[in-house]
């Protein structure tokens, strides 16, 4: 069980992943966490860029669960609950926040929130893992792929990201726990009973290449189920969400 969190604040970073990972191989226990004002290197998923200006917060954790590979993408959940449980506790219209699959979270339809899971580690079959958040508490770019929104539009007040992060922390804890303890059948129905456009049509690209189908459900392993224009089911374990 996680009990404690040691945060590692700096200034100006590449990135807080980058850093996490450097502490990681020097020996840093789990729970371990960096955070920065500033990223001049921020990553997000599918190899794209994630403008860090100050202002919003940018965090890393290190996590090492003891669990076999297989199951460290249901991590995504636990990070997408905690960080969503994090913006209703600062905006107290719950209903407004859904998710995203596989680990986005939106509000009123628009992102809000970034997670990148990166593993690191030489064990075959138990893997320690990089928890990577940013939270748009004053701004968010304007260039992106997909709508975005910042805790500030919503509460028409800027949250200070340091608030924000140990609130996030407080929730983390509680899903990491949870999942360590019960496993991702607990994780999976809290997810599911705030997807973003279950039963809807939804647009991916996967490898590249653009399909629309029918979003059905996630499977127990955290897959996409799409029913496909042929009407089979398609099992997706990656892929970008461009439309739901
Ligand atoms: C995404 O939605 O594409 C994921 C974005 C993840 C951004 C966070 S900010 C803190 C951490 N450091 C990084 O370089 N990326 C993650």
């Amino acid at each position: 069980m996680l009990k404690l969190f040691k945060i590692e604040a700096y200034d100006e970073v590449p990135s807080t992943n980058d850093i996490a990972k450097e502490l990681w191989h020097a020996g840093r226990p789990e729970g371990t966490v960096i955070t920065a004002n500033v990223q001049t290197r921020g990553r997000g998923r599918m190899g794209r860029r994630w403008i860090s200006p100050t202002g919003n917060l940018y965090c890393s954790v290190i996590l090492k669960p003891k669990k076999p590979i297989r199951s460290l993408s249901e991590l995504s959940f636990v990070a997408a609950l905690a960080v969503g449980e994090t913006i209703a506790d600062f905006f107290p219209e719950k209903k407004a926040v859904t998710y995203k699959w596989p680990n986005d979270v939106l509000v009123g339809g628009q992102k809000i929130a970034g997670i990148l899971l990166e593993t690191e580690g030489s064990q075959p079959d138990a893997q320690d893992v990089i928890v990577g958040v940013g939270i748009n508490c004053a701004s968010y770019p304007d260039q992106v792929t997909y709508p975005a929104t910042s805790l500030a539009d919503w509460m028409g007040t800027t949250p200070d990201p340091k608030n924000v992060l140990s609130d996030f922390l407080k929730n983390l804890r509680l899903y990491y726990n949870k999942w360590l303890k019960d496993g991702f059948s607990v994780i999976r129905p809290m997810w599911l009973e705030k997807a973003h456009g279950m039963g809807g049509k939804i647009t991916l690209a996967v490898n590249g290449r653009v399909f629309t189908g029918a979003f059905l459900d996630i499977n127990d392993r955290g897959e996409l189920l799409v029913r496909n224009y042929q009407g089979e089911i398609d099992v997706i374990s990656s892929a970008e969400v461009l439309f739901a």
